[in-house]
């Protein structure tokens, strides 16, 4: 495919739309009526931390955890399902309170 000047700006307006998209959308809390997918994030209110899915490198593996926000080389500081990864990019995250526990389900 030949990419012209025209669909390079268009590009550029694209990625800015959807990085202006990612801040607004960007939530702190998640309810039980909510559910976060792969691919969406959250971020902690401060701007610190965010929350999401990501692989390691050298792995397909998808694993839910939390990094800084601030330092550009990604760095995880938890990670909920090191023992049970993802195989894909279909996991959800939901919270629940049923019992006396929040549940964090990673599905
Ligand atoms: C993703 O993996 C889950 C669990 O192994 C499986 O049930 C599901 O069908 C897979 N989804 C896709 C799109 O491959
Ligand atoms: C769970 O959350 C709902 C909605 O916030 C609330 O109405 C309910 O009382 C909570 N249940 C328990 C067991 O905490
Ligand atoms: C949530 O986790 C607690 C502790 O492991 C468990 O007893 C409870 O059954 C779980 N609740 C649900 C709805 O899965």
């Amino acid at each position: 495919m030949k990419i012209s000047n025209k669909d390079f700006s268009l590009l550029f307006v694209l990625i800015f739309v959807m990085s202006i998209k990612k801040i607004s959308n960007a939530i702190d809390t998640l309810s039980t009526t909510q559910i976060l997918r792969d691919g969406e994030t959250m971020v902690s209110s401060d701007g610190s931390f965010e929350l999401g899915f990501f692989s390691p490198e050298n792995s397909n593996n998808r694993y839910v955890g939390m990094w800084y926000k601030k330092i550009p080389v990604t760095t995880v500081v938890w990670v909920a399902n090191r023992e049970v990864p993802l195989t894909n990019k279909s996991g959800v995250v939901e919270i629940d309170n049923q019992s006396n526990y929040y549940n964090l389900t990673i599905m």
